[in-house]
């Protein structure tokens, strides 16, 4: 599958915003991907051409009935402005499977990561160079088709955005407070939780406003049947340092299946670290956070790599946790993932991809 380019005239780029205040998702490049899907006619040659507006019929089908996808990743520039992406490919295997989910057509994965490193070769100039900085690429798949009626659409389009985001602890670690919600779930078994599809975002934000009102970071989510087990923290996984043993919820089809997870049980195991996968009950962490047990609690996401628990609220009581500072191992896997991502540490796990 070739790729056609329509490159933006030099005349024609944008100014680039100030990289000491970027913050996340503000900003876009000059250039996107984009390719067209039509039932029969398969996927059309993807274009790389100016970011600007799709021109989309009111009635077309993501509008009303929510056929939607996406998936997020970075790209990092590290020394010799050598940039690159990290496990680039897992994510669009993802996408994959929340396509299949979502009755959507699945994407050509070496294709588009081959068309994708054109389109960040293009616009390199945008992957910021400040420390902890990275250029944020959110792949997107949408309905198009101009139909009313709740079935699946004939018609998509799929999409690369690039946009430029500063380091998510400019101050170094900053450990959450999260608060633990029974009023609110994000997914069930048999349901869409497991893939990234746009409804469970939007469904997720009462509960999040809430928790802020509270004054807590993030919620905590637990199963939606028993309101019992810990599912997910946020848009992140969640990570358990409870008597030297590493415990993370297993997938249980209500969790995302996150990729800085995965890399987390890696490097932990790589260590010598006993990283267990079972299902973890909330009174189990209130009993480990009252008998000195739980050492650690953190997050794993693209986002923010590895975010640290200070503060945890249930049922109205706050816990602290680790005395509301960063436990070695969430600063330890922090240094190391990032370490990978910025090409500063050996890759033992062939997680790297440089972008030539
Ligand atoms: C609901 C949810 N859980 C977990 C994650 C973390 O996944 P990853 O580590 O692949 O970024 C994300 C972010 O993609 C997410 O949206």
């Amino acid at each position: 599958m070739s790729v056609r380019i329509e490159k933006v005239e030099e005349s024609e780029l944008k100014t680039k915003p100030d990289e000491k205040a970027l913050g996340f998702g503000a900003h876009f490049t000059d250039h996107m991907l984009v390719m067209s899907y039509r039932e029969g006619a398969g996927w059309q040659e993807p274009v790389i051409k100016k970011y600007g507006d799709f021109s989309l019929d009111p009635a077309a089908m993501v509008l009303h009935y929510g056929q939607a996808i996406f998936e997020g990743l970075k790209a990092y520039r590290g020394k010799d402005d050598q940039i690159f992406l990290f496990r680039p490919a897992d994510n669009l295997r993802r996408m994959n499977d929340s396509a299949t989910r979502m009755c959507m057509p699945n994407i050509p994965v070496d294709e588009i990561l081959a068309a994708m490193q054109r389109l960040l070769d293009l616009d390199r100039a945008w992957v910021p160079g400040a420390a902890g900085a990275s250029l944020y690429i959110r792949p997107t798949m949408i309905a198009t088709e101009a139909a009313l009626g709740v079935r699946p659409s004939r018609e998509y389009l799929f999409f690369v955005i690039l946009s430029p985001v500063g380091a998510y602890y400019p101050e170094g670690f900053n450990p959450v407070k999260i608060y633990v919600t029974d009023k609110y779930v994000r997914a069930v078994k048999g349901g869409v939780g497991n893939v990234k599809t746009a409804g469970n975002y939007a469904a997720s934000i009462m509960a999040a406003l809430e928790a802020q009102e509270k004054g807590y970071t993030q919620v905590l989510w637990l199963d939606a049947i028993e309101r019992r087990y810990v599912e997910e923290i946020g848009t992140s996984n969640i990570f358990f340092m409870i008597n030297d043993e590493l415990v993370t919820p297993a997938l249980s089809g209500s969790i995302l299946p996150g990729i800085t997870r995965d890399s987390v049980i890696k490097l932990a195991g790589s260590w010598g670290i006993k990283v267990v996968e079972r299902a973890i009950a909330i009174d189990e962490v209130i009993a480990a956070l009252a008998d000195g047990s739980l050492q650690e609690i953190f997050a794993s996401g693209t986002a923010a790599v590895i975010s640290p628990v200070g503060a945890l609220n249930y049922k109205g009581t706050e816990y602290a946790v680790n005395g509301e500072t960063t436990g070695p191992l969430a600063q330890r896997l922090f240094d190391e993932l990032q370490g990978i991502q910025f090409g500063d540490r050996q890759d033992d796990f062939g997680w790297r991809v440089p972008i030539d």
